[in-house]
C-alpha cells in the first residue's frame, strides 16, 4: 500500500506561513520558509530550478520522488494561484480538498469535496502506487485525525515568524511519532517521523 506523507517548510514556532499570504502574495512574510530551496549549488533531480545545499538536496529529492499524487486543502490551491492549472510537483495529479465547487479547475486537476478519506483514495489512485503527499495545515491535521498519515516531515526553518498559518492544530488524542532521521543543513533541519501505530 502506498505510504501517506506531510512534508512543510516550518518555523521553530510551528507556521507555514507568514502573516498575509494570499493569491499573488505567496507565504505572506514567510516567504524565507522556501529559501533553501534555492541558496544552495545541488540542482534538484525532480523539481527544475531548484537548487539546494547538499544534504538538503538529499532529503529533499529522496521524497518528491517518492510522490505520485498530492492532496492539497482549498486554501493551499487558493494561496497558489491555483498553481497554474497544473500540480505543485512536476510528475503527481492534484487532488483538491474542499466544501465548496471550484469551477476554475482544469483537467489536470481533481475536487473532491467529500472529505479527507475520499481524497486521499483519489490520490492513491491516481498514484498508481506512489506515495500521496499532502499540502496543507488543514488537510494534514483532518489525515492525522483520519489515522491517515504515515510519516511526517518538518523542514524545519529557523526562525520564529510569531504569526501565519499555524501547521499544528488540536487533535483529538495523542499521536506518537518514531525519529526516522534528522539531517542539519543550512538553513533548514529537516526532521523526519514516522506515525507511530
Ligand atoms: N510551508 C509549506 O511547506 C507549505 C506547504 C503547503 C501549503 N503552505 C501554505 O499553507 C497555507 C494553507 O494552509 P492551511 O492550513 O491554511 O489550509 P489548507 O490545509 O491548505 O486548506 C484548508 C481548507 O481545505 C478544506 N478542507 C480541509 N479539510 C476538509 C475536509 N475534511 N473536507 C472538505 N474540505 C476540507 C477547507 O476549505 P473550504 O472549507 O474553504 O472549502 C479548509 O478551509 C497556504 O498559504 C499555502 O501556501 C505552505
Amino acid at each position: 500500500m502506498s505510504k501517506v506523507l506531510s512534508a512543510h517548510a516550518v518555523s521553530v514556532d510551528g507556521y507555514i506561513t507568514g502573516r498575509d499570504p494570499g493569491a499573488g502574495r505567496g507565504l505572506g512574510d514567510g516567504a524565507m520558509l522556501f529559501d533553501w530551496y534555492f541558496d544552495g549549488d545541488t540542482p534538484s533531480q525532480v523539481f527544475d530550478g531548484f537548487r539546494l545545499s547538499g544534504p538538503s538536496a538529499r532529503v529533499f529529492d529522496a521524497l518528491a520522488g517518492r510522490v505520485g499524487a498530492v492532496v492539497a486543502g482549498r486554501n493551499t490551491y487558493e494561496d497558489s494561484d491555483h498553481f497554474g492549472g497544473g500540480s505543485p510537483h512536476p510528475a503527481a495529479r492534484l487532488v483538491v480538498l474542499s466544501h465548496r465547487p471550484a469551477p476554475e479547475m482544469t483537467e489536470r486537476q481533481t475536487l473532491v469535496t467529500t472529505g479527507i478519506e475520499d481524497a486521499v483514495a483519489a490520490a492513491r489512485e491516481a498514484a498508481d502506487g506512489r506515495d500521496v503527499g499532502l499540502m496543507g495545515g488543514g488537510v494534514a491535521t483532518e489525515a492525522l485525525k483520519a489515522g491517515l498519515v504515515d510519516e511526517v516531515i518538518l523542514h524545519q526553518v529557523p526562525i520564529l515568524l510569531g504569526g501565519g498559518r499555524p501547521f499544528f492544530r488540536a487533535l483529538p488524542e495523542h499521536v506518537r511519532l518514531r525519529l526516522l532521521e534528522a539531517v542539519p543543513a543550512p538553513g533548514v533541519t529537516h526532521l523526519h517521523y514516522e506515525v507511530e501505530r
